[in-house]
């Protein structure tokens, strides 16, 4: 049952609504994942896809998210049920994508966080030995564990004073530090001598390395950098004014998110190919070269580094903060928990979810599910199926369950303003780009290397579905 809808609380004020839902967007999937993402998919032709599929899909999903969590003022599963009960199922889906995104992602926030301490602390000093040094951390037993904690405890921390006082104040101040300071990076990389090939890398593209599954990957990361797929930005609606201007909303959230993108890429190509390393190094690139940007960069070297993490490891939190909300808003709304219960008992699983994936980079690496650790599996399992699939239900919920005119109504705000693209949008969501994502689902499974893992993904959700009376 849903809580009366009076006693919802909502955000305080436009520019924090904004701030929170970029920076729920904004995170390690645009400066940790984007960069290595494309590194391993071949540069520039990786780039167009996915900004192909951000304006197409991403965009069109995030007003579709929008309109319904405000519709309804429920969080995912509520909104579903409310309207259509066997559909419930579609928002558990995001919950439990909600949990296993949080079953890595504050491993690597743990990871930043404690590379602010290393960067004043000696990390700099041998700049070719990033990699051994990152390697040896995050496969040790329990320093990173540690990290992962205090991670979690801050996260804890903000989402249990509630949305406008812990989740918004944080958003406001720390979004703008992170823009300055990867400008800041950004100059010095692209100054270093031989950095040239890294804008070739970026800007011109090489068809030859497209697959099936750089598409899916590159569909995979619209969803996972925009926050989509799980009913995140759906939860962040229902908190969100009848006044404010959903499409004009989002595509600012969808603009500023992919600046961060691509800037981080900017932060990373250029010096990465200056110093003459490797781009396809994975989830380890930005902990490898940036430290070695800013060992170049003499005394001050170790501060800069020590602000690029922090800023970092915000982008993170306020990532991190959306996805646990999402877990949160559930237990409230549909389990009557009160919120500071509600935060604790998800944190405690989510945290013990954390420390199986941060010890399958060393202690348990010989420990495999479908083939992959423990991290792999919670990423992987997420980024390239539920966060698809998971869209592809919203867009097949609102295009064909819920009336045109409704939506029509909660996008102009009963026609105060305009939304010209209405039709367009409308359109998209109902014909294309579900089909657009089976397909490429499709071909993405058919090419990929963990098949088993992600056909188990498909099983779930397909049991998912048959029990769905049950939820
Ligand atoms: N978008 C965030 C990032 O880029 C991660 C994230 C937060 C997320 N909430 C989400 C991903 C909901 C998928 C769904 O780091």
């Amino acid at each position: 049952m849903g809580r009366e809808r009076a006693q919802r609380e909502s955000w305080g004020t436009r520019f924090g609504f904004l701030m929170a839902a970029a920076g729920s967007a904004v995170g390690l999937g645009n400066i940790w994942r984007f960069p290595y993402l494309t590194g391993e998919n071949g540069g520039s032709a990786f780039i167009i896809i996915y900004l192909i599929c951000i304006a197409i899909v991403g965009l069109s999903i995030m007003i579709a998210e929008f309109a319904v969590g405000r519709r309804t003022s429920l969080s995912a599963v509520g909104a579903y049920k409310s309207q259509n009960r066997s559909w419930t199922f579609a928002g558990v889906l995001g919950v439990i994508s909600g949990f296993f995104i949080m079953g890595f992602y504050p491993v690597v926030g743990g990871w930043s966080l404690a590379y602010m301490l290393k960067s004043v602390t000696g990390l700099l000093a041998l700049p070719e030995a990033t990699a051994d040094v990152f390697g040896a951390f995050i496969s040790a037993p329990i320093e990173p564990l540690i990290w992962t904690i205090i991670f979690m405890a801050l996260n804890i921390a903000i989402v249990a004073k509630g949305v406008a006082g812990g989740i918004e104040k944080a958003s406001k101040v720390l979004m703008p530090t992170l823009f300055v300071l990867l400008i800041i990076i950004i100059f010095e990389g692209v100054s270093l001598s031989g950095s040239g090939a890294g804008l070739t890398y970026l800007f011109k593209p090489d068809w030859s390395q497209v697959t099936g599954e750089t598409v899916l990957a590159a569909l995979g990361q619209s969803f996972f950098t925009l926050s989509l797929g799980m009913g995140c930005m759906l939860t962040y609606g229902s908190y969100l004014s009848k006044k404010e201007n959903i499409p004009v909303s989002a595509l600012a959230i969808v603009v500023m998110d992919t600046a961060v993108a691509i800037m981080s890429g900017l932060a990373i190509f250029p010096a990465l190919f200056a110093f003459g390393m490797e781009p396809a190094t994975g989830p380890g690139l930005v902990f490898v070269v940036v430290p070695a940007i800013f060992a170049q960069m003499g005394n001050v070297g170790p501060v800069i580094s020590l602000l690029f993490f922090a800023a970092l490891t915000v982008a993170a939190l306020t990532s991190s903060m959306s996805l646990l909300e999402v877990v949160v808003a559930y237990l409230i709304d549909e389990k009557e928990m009160d919120r500071k219960h509600a935060t604790y008992l998800s944190s405690l699983v989510i945290t013990i979810m954390c420390v199986f994936s941060s010890l399958s980079m060393g202690q348990m690496s010989g420990i495999k599910l479908f083939g992959v650790g423990f991290f792999d599996f919670f990423d992987i399992l997420t980024d390239k199926i539920f966060l698809a699939i998971g869209g592809m239900l919203l867009t097949i919920f609102v295009g064909w369950f819920m009336k045109k005119e409704d939506l029509k109504n909660e996008l102009t705000n009963d026609g105060t303003v305009a939304f010209g693209f209405f039709e367009v949008w409308y359109n998209l969501v109902k014909y294309v780009i579900p089909v657009v994502i089976a397909v490429v689902a499709v071909m993405g499974i058919a090419a990929v290397e963990q098949r088993n893992l992600m056909l188990f993904g498909l099983f779930m959700i397909i049991l998912l579905g048959v029990f769905s009376k049950k939820l």
